[in-house]
């Protein structure tokens, strides 16, 4: 049974403390919070502090905190033979500390504390510099998901930034949308099946080939009465470079 300390009381930790709670073969001892606010959830549950000096010994110390913070949180951990990870996409493995064994543990996915997710659905990256820690960080990921993968810290990075466009963009263009439908007194429910078939395309085509609207055929006009529709200057700004960048792309 691996024993996980978790740092941190916010989504990823919520998400992460249910998923690890329902294995067999993971046991999370102890919930560090730096408010008392932050532990509620977790009080009735297992033991928590907030207090650095009291963590509870451990085989992993996962830091599930503000990418800004997790610097500082790594600190707190009794420097014994544990392993210590963080859970960012956007942070490299040189945040904690270079003379411990050393992680990350980052789950592919959007988090929110009151949304439910199938953790066994979410990819889970791992990265350790030595092949003892990898193959526990494995272990580990594959207790919760049925994909589990070591990456390095440059293809990490590579991975949010495509998850930056795929996930934070296009929910962004999303309210836009609704934003757009609200003016002029449309439910944004007539464009869910159409949200859903951008989606469901990518099961039997690549996003290159999945492409349609006036931009992919050129059509100009179409674009020109679209720009008069749209009421603030940054919708326009953000219509015209799409539709220059899926021009460029088709050749149009
Ligand atoms: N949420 C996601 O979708 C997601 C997905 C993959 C990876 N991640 C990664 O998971 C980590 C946590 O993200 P999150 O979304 O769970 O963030 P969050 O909901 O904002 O929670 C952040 C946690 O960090 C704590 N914290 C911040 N500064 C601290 C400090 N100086 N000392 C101690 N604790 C501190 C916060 O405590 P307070 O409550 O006291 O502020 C809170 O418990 C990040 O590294 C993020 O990149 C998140």
């Amino acid at each position: 049974m691996l024993k996980i300390v978790l740092l941190g009381t916010g989504n990823l930790a919520t998400h992460l403390f249910k998923a690890f709670s329902e294995t067999k073969t993971v046991n999370v001892v102890q919930v560090f919070g730096r408010n008392s606010a932050g532990l509620t959830f977790f009080e009735e549950k297992v033991d928590t502090t907030d207090d650095p000096g009291k963590l509870q010994k451990a085989d992993i110390y996962v830091c599930a905190v503000s990418d800004d913070a997790i610097e500082l949180v790594a600190q707190y951990p009794p420097q014994e033979d544990s392993i210590v990870v963080h859970c960012s996409g956007a942070v490299g493995l040189s945040a904690l500390p270079k003379e411990i064994k050393r992680g990350v543990f980052y789950p592919l996915q959007s988090f929110t504390k009151g949304s439910q997710v199938d953790f066994s659905q979410v990819p889970v990256c791992v990265e350790a510099e030595k092949q003892e820690v990898l193959d526990i960080l494995l272990a580990l990921g594959n207790s919760i998901s049925e994909t589990c993968i070591p990456i390095d810290s440059d293809q990490r990075k590579a991975l949010h930034l495509a998850a930056v466009f795929a996930n934070n963009f296009t929910n962004h263009l999303l309210h836009r949308a609704s934003v757009i439908c609200e003016e002029y007194n449309l439910p944004f429910s007539l464009l869910k099946p159409l949200i859903g078939e951008t989606i469901n395309k990518l099961d039997s085509l690549s996003p290159l080939e999945a492409q349609t609207g006036p931009a992919r055929r050129g059509d100009k006009d179409t674009q020109q009465e679209h720009m008069k529709l749209i009421s603030d200057m940054q919708g326009r700004e953000i219509y015209r470079i799409l539709s220059q960048a899926i021009g460029d792309t088709y050749g149009n």
